[in-house]
């Protein structure tokens, strides 16, 4: 990249002469980068033709965490839930991105109660009252992807895992307020791992969240326990999502030996998740997903 010269093409594709693009952005970049700060390659900044793409394929992604949340109650099982997002992300021409991503059987995670992440849908499980779900659903619409997650109440929750559920939206929240151009990722953990711990809970360490829209997972990867000014650079263009995971006890987890996907917590204690996807723009962000 340091070998464009300046009166070609931009390699954003605006179609301007790079000098009049991006040169002084690149030229800002190079100095972060010297400072011994992470700074994002040019892969994974999007061009307003992308960013069109991927508001797309959210759209798809949104209306059918929509109609899982019309339809989630105690009684059904998460393979209904499985087949309820197949069948409307289908109806709009788009795929789930999940199915068969190296391996996994399903077009949705479900995580009930102590499942941290991944859980795979199953005839065998029934929604009962007092559970708490996460439903993660990501779509791929001519080529452009999207991913988010929601929790859902199920019946009469405890008053202990409303609040779980209740402070990790927050803290989603907090980190995303965070999320804007020259800032640092670690500006975002940070926010979200203060307010979890200010909360006696615990967020998960070892899965984090990850760059998203021309594939399902894209650099970086994202932590929810970073320091501020830390981690990369945050640039316009820049996607990824937001989507900490927060315990009630440790932040210890393990993964299902049987079936190689099932994340739960160590201790058993119940776990939750939302998840956004943040664009970040010239003078803040866009939430694509959510
Ligand atoms: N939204 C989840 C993630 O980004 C979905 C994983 S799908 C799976 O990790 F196939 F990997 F389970
Ligand atoms: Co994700």
């Amino acid at each position: 990249m340091h070998t464009i010269n300046r009166n070609s093409p931009c390699w954003c594709g605006s179609g301007l002469k790079y000098k009049k693009c991006h040169y002084d952005f690149d030229q800002k970049l190079n100095v972060i980068r010297s400072q011994g700060h992470i700074v994002p390659d040019h892969d994974i900044i999007k061009t307003p033709r992308q960013i069109e793409g991927i508001r797309e394929s959210a759209k798809v992604n949104i209306a059918v965490l929509d109609y899982v949340a019309e339809h989630i109650r105690a009684g059904i099982t998460t393979e209904e839930i499985d087949r309820w997002v197949f069948e409307q992300t289908a109806r709009y021409g788009a795929v789930p991105a999940p199915l068969n991503y190296e391996g996994f059987p399903k077009s949705v995670c479900t995580s009930i109660n102590e499942v941290v992440c991944h859980g795979i849908p199953s005839s065998e499980e029934v929604l009962k009252d007092g559970d708490i779900i996460n439903v993660d659903c990501s779509t791929i619409r001519n080529g452009y992807y999207s991913d988010s997650s929601r929790m859902f109440l199920i019946g009469d929750v405890s008053e202990e895992k409303r609040r779980l559920v209740e402070v990790t939206k927050k803290a989603m929240e907090l980190g995303l307020e965070q999320v804007k151009p020259w800032g640092f990722l670690g500006d975002m953990g940070q926010a979200v791992n203060d307010y979890a711990s200010a909360n006696g809970f615990s967020v998960v360490r070892d899965i984090g969240g990850h760059g998203v829209g021309l594939s399902f997972h894209e650099e970086p990867w994202v932590s929810y326990v970073s320091s501020r000014g830390t981690d990369m650079l945050m640039v316009p263009g820049m996607m990824f999502t937001i989507e900490p995971m927060i315990n009630l006890g440790t932040w210890e987890v393990t993964i299902d030996e049987g079936d190689g996907w099932t994340v739960r917590t160590a201790d058993g204690k119940p776990s939750a998740q939302w998840e956004i996807q943040v664009l970040v723009t010239e003078d803040g962000h866009e939430v694509i997903a959510y």
